[in-house]
């Protein structure tokens, strides 16, 4: 999704970055895939909060963003031996240019739904009122409650969001302007344009990472999406210059050696995201995934999708 989402360029960015590793040869969730994970996040999210915001107001680099140049000079930065600490990670191109920027200071729950219909179509769906029950406020007799989605803008440049991510100017309160989402829908297209896989996730500034990792496990690990959905997750935004990982992700040893490599970890509490994904076999049937973190499963493939022309 293009920007005023800012999933669709961070996603590409970090998985840019990774095509540069031999992940599976790494060992899945070992020490060195954490590492290389965790630092082209950390760049693609620093990149994500200087440069992103609504493109009716901001022009932005999302194309180069995107690129495999300038992922492989974002990869250049990156040390095996050692983290980058955050304040080190800038983003990688330049200050935002003086006419981006405005000079006002001001001061959970999405849903994601995934469809492919009979005929071939797909749509990959996110809507988000922003926090759990948005601004606490219904609308007498329209019986639906309104949005705080105020809080994905940067509302005083520089300082946290709810979800920890501190953004920049061309995200900052402007009338008209739209807020900079984190939400990331994805429909997968393989060769002659054939769909392979639509999903998508709610959880704030997780929900980027979550789906970049959905899609590497898929593609650099092999696995199948009921697989590749139910794998511990491990997150990282630039800012607060912490590695989150999800309960007992993570082993002790590779715990401990991410952290003399300068890591701080953080372990959450609960699970992160709540994917929701159909795969198209490679006999056309179509299987449903939703994550087992809140209680889905997946379900019988269904009848096998018609040719399309
Ligand atoms: O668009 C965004 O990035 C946020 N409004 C999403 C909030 C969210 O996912 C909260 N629910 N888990």
């Amino acid at each position: 999704m293009s920007p005023p989402a800012s999933g669709g360029a961070t996603l590409a960015e970090i998985l840019n970055i990774l095509e540069g590793y031999d992940l599976r040869c790494f060992g899945y969730l070992s020490a060195d895939h954490v590492h290389v994970w965790a630092e082209a996040a950390k760049r693609a999210y620093a990149d994500r909060n200087a440069y992103l915001g609504d493109p009716d107001f901001v022009s932005q680099p999302t194309a180069t963003m995107i690129s495999d140049s300038y992922a492989t000079r974002r990869r250049a930065e990156i040390r095996l031996e050692g983290a980058t600490r955050s304040a080190q990670v800038q983003p990688g191109l330049g200050p935002v240019p003086a006419n981006q920027s405005t000079t006002r200071r001001e001061g959970d729950h999405t849903t994601h739904y995934s469809i492919i219909d009979a005929a071939g179509n797909a749509v990959s769906v996110t809507t988000t009122i922003n926090s759990l029950y948005g601004n606490l406020v219904t609308l007498a007799g329209a019986g639906f409650l309104l949005n705080n989605e105020m809080d994905d803008f940067a509302t005083e440049p520089g300082a946290p969001n709810q979800f920890g991510l501190v953004q920049g100017e061309p995200n900052a309160i402007q009338p008209g302007k739209r807020m900079l989402s984190s939400m990331t829908p994805v429909i997968v297209l393989g060769g002659k344009g054939k769909i392979e896989l639509v999903s998508g996730t709610p959880g704030g500034a997780t929900i980027t990472t979550t789906m970049a990792q959905l899609l590497s496990n898929v593609v650099d690990f092999g696995m199948d999406v009921a697989g590749a959905s139910s794998a511990p997750r491990v997150h990282h935004q630039h800012l607060p210059d912490v590695l989150l990982f999800e309960p007992s992700a993570l082993r002790e040893d590779v715990q401990t050696q991410l952290r003399s490599r300068g890591y701080t970890l953080r372990e959450r509490r609960e699970y992160s995201g709540d994917t929701q994904s159909i795969q198209v076999m490679s006999d056309g049937t179509l299987a449903g995934v939703a994550d087992p973190r809140h209680g889905g499963a997946a379900v019988a493939a269904e009848a096998p999708m018609r040719s399309t022309p």
